[in-house]
């Protein structure tokens, strides 16, 4: 698909997802000669900032995060695109001045992409003002919306989004973000699933004994109190984020790599989601929060003690979900999904477990551990791809050990790319399939939203762990067997 230059117009431009994320991935397009020629990026913020002072301010942005420093030609090519627009997203007034801006079709390209880097709260009005003054019609050029998460609070909020944004916005129009689909090693699972023969027929409930899908973090909530505190790890993570790996890792082969064949199949999946009723919460879902306690070797404030967190705050801070697939494929598999703030140790990691031999003829002989073979797929911050097997130790007893076999997804020498560069170039060039469509947020919604009902209304108490530690070991009564256990290490964890 052919990129086409556009005017980028970001909403809460001088926010902190524009200085980390946004303005460093246009400028790294800009290295990497993907901005097509003539594309502007239009800041909008309320301080009375002329084009020198955006500029000196994206040039500290850039110098905190370009790849390999900031590169100085680059640098004065992407300062030309760079314009400040002064407005308050919630005045009327300031979007009649914005298209009078826009309309200068000799200085902005009139293909328009609006990023709302902003409070999900200010996305329907953001939206409702922008279609007043005529942004949104596709007269001169096309208009695309670019939504962060969350895409509303549950799911009676999600849909009373959609229905307001479906007054203004065809579903073409719109590209919710969920930033876990740019990231090369989530890409990479749908090539390692789909251009390999030998995976297929191991791919189901015959080979495969369950799923885990981790995201630890070692980071807490940082400033974000007031938006962590009102989200939870449910809804900042797992509702989104990790059910979309989920999908990417369970769905049946797509008819081909098209945006809606691709997302017709990850709704399957969503679809076919065993419900969870609120009487049964408790041996689906798990939450805590984090105590004071130790990161690397630093004392660190429980949940409690962060500024702008309220004292009696329940917000989990850790979820785990055990979820079924009620497909043909996966059956009785569980898929346990975790995540956390606090943790031990920051990872991103898929891990399947596969079943055991039915005969296991070398467990008494068996010196290092008795494992099963795991895949481990590592997201992030180590990228990989590792098969573990058992094989014999040298030597002359029939002793085991584990092995793995490496398919590393990208090699020492091979720079990482930001996921928002690759989303952001995906608006240009029209291509929706790292999106989310409206059914995929509708549904994750539904699975979680009994869940979370069911949270609001236990107020009184959270299990806690202490900062630094892999989550309270009572999450462990959500595993179906005895011999399952939650996965830590991407290296052999019994050799
Ligand atoms: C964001 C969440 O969507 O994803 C954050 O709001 C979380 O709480 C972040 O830390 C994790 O993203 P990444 O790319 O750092 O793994």
């Amino acid at each position: 698909m052919k990129a086409e230059a556009c005017t980028y117009v970001i909403f809460g431009a001088t926010g902190n997802l524009s200085r980390i994320k946004l303005m460093p991935a246009l400028y790294h397009l800009d290295v990497e000669n993907l901005l097509p020629e003539g594309t502007k990026i239009l800041a909008i913020g309320r301080r009375d900032w002329d084009q020198q002072q955006w500029q000196a301010e994206v040039r500290e942005m850039l110098q905190a995060k370009a790849r390999n420093g900031l590169d100085e030609t680059v640098y004065k090519r992407f300062c030309q695109r760079l314009y400040f627009h002064q407005g308050d997203l919630k005045q009327a007034e300031s979007y009649t001045g914005l298209a009078e801006t826009l309309h200068d079709s000799k200085k902005y390209p009139q293909n328009k992409a609006f990023y709302l880097a902003i409070s999900p709260a200010d996305f329907g009005g953001t939206i409702e003002r922008l279609s007043d003054v005529g942004l949104l019609q596709e007269e001169a050029g096309w208009s695309r919306v670019i939504i962060e998460k969350p895409f509303g609070y549950d799911l009676q909020s999600a849909q009373a989004l959609q229905r307001r944004i479906g007054h203004y916005l065809r579903e073409e129009q719109i590209y919710r973000i969920d930033h876990y689909l740019g990231k090369g090693t989530v890409q990479n699972l749908l090539v390692f699933r789909f251009a390999n023969t030998m995976l297929e027929p191991l791919w189901n409930r015959n080979f495969i004994d369950h799923i885990q899908i981790t995201h630890s973090e070692e980071l807490g909530i940082g400033s974000r109190a007031q938006y962590y505190d009102s989200s939870g790890a449910m809804r900042d993570m797992l509702q989104s984020h990790l059910m979309q790996l989920m999908t990417l890792v369970t769905m049946e082969p797509p008819a081909s790599m098209e945006a809606e064949a691709l997302r017709d199949e990850k709704v399957k999946v969503l679809k076919s989601i065993r419900p969870i009723v609120k009487e049964a919460v408790n041996a689906y879902a798990f939450r805590a929060q984090y105590a004071g306690g130790n990161i690397n070797g630093e004392k660190v404030n429980g949940y409690l003690q962060e500024t702008g967190v309220p004292q009696n705050s329940v917000t989990e801070t850790y979820a785990a979900l055990k979820l079924y697939i009620d497909n043909w494929r996966w059956k009785n598999v569980p898929i346990y999904l975790r995540t956390g703030k606090r943790m031990a140790k920051a990872q991103s990691v898929i891990s399947i477990c596969f079943r055991r031999p039915p005969l296991q003829f070398f467990r008494d002989t068996h010196v290092s551990c008795n494992s099963p073979n795991w895949l481990l797929l590592g997201i992030q911050p180590e990228e990989c791809i590792r098969m573990e097997m058992t094989v014999k130790e040298p030597g002359l007893e029939m002793s085991t050990r584990i092995t793995s076999l490496d398919a590393s997804y990208r090699n020492h020498d091979e720079h990482h790319t930001d996921a928002y560069e690759d989303l952001l170039l995906d608006v240009l060039q029209g291509d929706r399939s790292l999106f989310l469509r409206w059914d995929e947020v509708e549904h994750a919604w539904r699975i979680v939203d009994p869940i979370l009902q069911k949270w609001s209304e236990e107020r009184d108490y959270i299990a806690t762990y202490p900062a630094g530690s892999w989550g309270p070991e009572e999450s462990r009564r959500l595993f179906d067997k005895e011999h399952q256990h939650w996965r830590y290490s991407l290296t052999p964890e019994c050799n």
